[in-house]
């Protein structure tokens, strides 16, 4: 394998903001814990993002509202422990910012202060910037989403692209300018046209991360479980997938039951020798 060299340095705002006016494409992947996050870390992601997609990938729900913020903080804190130079946001789960502004900015500011995170990222545009610009006034970094914004996908109609008639499209632009103006450092793009991506883009300051949004963003993201192949009970059809981890594992495993069934695991290599004058008296005494 190529040896890659990636920079220690810490990811900042600034460094992504550059990337958006270089055209150097920004990249963020999620993780849930920290052996899945040392690894993202190390190989160069500029952003790790703690989604609550881990309600479904990791805790195995059916879809991510029944996600609490118990769960995010606790899958935070052993992200973050695995993060070393890539910008750590952390998913605001649903009815964690809903509710009321103050609860919000609570909220967000937990993130922080419990797990180290250094910003976080809500679903909404129009309707969520006035809480966006209360918890960036609380000086809390936030990411903004719009598109399919699947904690209220029902409200949407369902999981399906977004902004495909004029109407729509228009109210993406007016959200996409709502979460700019409260304060959002970025903004993720999800499940809407190529094109219409690609005008948000280009009417923005901020960086969009783009998620089945085509390929004028000024970064993608994917949920780590889908591009590995190691979340099997469905694949969105924007997701490409770099590795079938899953059917790899089973054959590991697979190997692993017949060894142990044959005695051929564990071998001398992997047991501990010594101590047979210690089980001869052992079994004397035994006896
Ligand atoms: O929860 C998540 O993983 C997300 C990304 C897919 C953007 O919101």
């Amino acid at each position: 394998m190529k040896e890659k060299k990636v920079s220690k340095k810490a990811v900042s705002l600034a460094d992504l903001q550059n990337k958006k006016a270089s055209g150097d494409k920004i990249t963020m992947l999620t993780a849930y814990d920290y052996s899945m996050a040392r690894v993202i870390d190390e190989a160069g992601l500029d952003i790790v993002l703690v989604g609550d997609s881990l309600g479904m990938v990791a805790l195995g729900y059916g879809s991510t509202v029944p996600v609490t913020m118990e769960e995010m903080i606790h899958h935070c804190r052993a992200v973050r422990r695995g993060v070393n130079r890539a910008l750590l946001i952390g998913d605001m789960p649903y009815l964690s910012y809903q509710v009321s502004k103050k609860e919000a900015v609570r909220n967000a500011g937990l993130f922080l202060k419990k797990a180290g995170c250094h910003g976080v990222k809500l679903e909404g545009g129009s309707v969520m910037a006035p809480t966006i610009e209360k918890i960036v006034k609380a000086g809390i970094s936030v990411m903004g989403h719009i598109g399919l914004t699947p904690q209220t996908a029902t409200a949407l109609g369902g999981y399906r692209v977004q902004g495909r008639d004029l109407e729509s499209a228009r109210k993406l632009l007016e959200d996409a300018r709502a979460v700019v103006d409260a304060g959002a450092f970025s903004l993720v793009l999800e499940c809407i046209p190529s094109a219409l991506a690609k005008i948000i883009t280009g009417m923005v300051p901020i960086p969009t991360i783009g998620i089945g949004a085509g390929p004028h963003c000024d970064g993608q993201v994917l949920v780590t479980n889908d591009l590995l192949g190691l979340f099997e009970k469905f694949t969105p059809s924007f997701v490409k997938r770099y590795a079938n981890l899953a059917p790899q594992i089973k054959e590991a495993l697979d190997d692993f039951i017949d060894e142990v069934k044959r005695g051929v695991f564990p071998g001398p290599e992997h047991s501990f020798g010594g101590g047979e004058e210690l089980l001869e008296e052992l079994e004397a005494e035994n006896k």
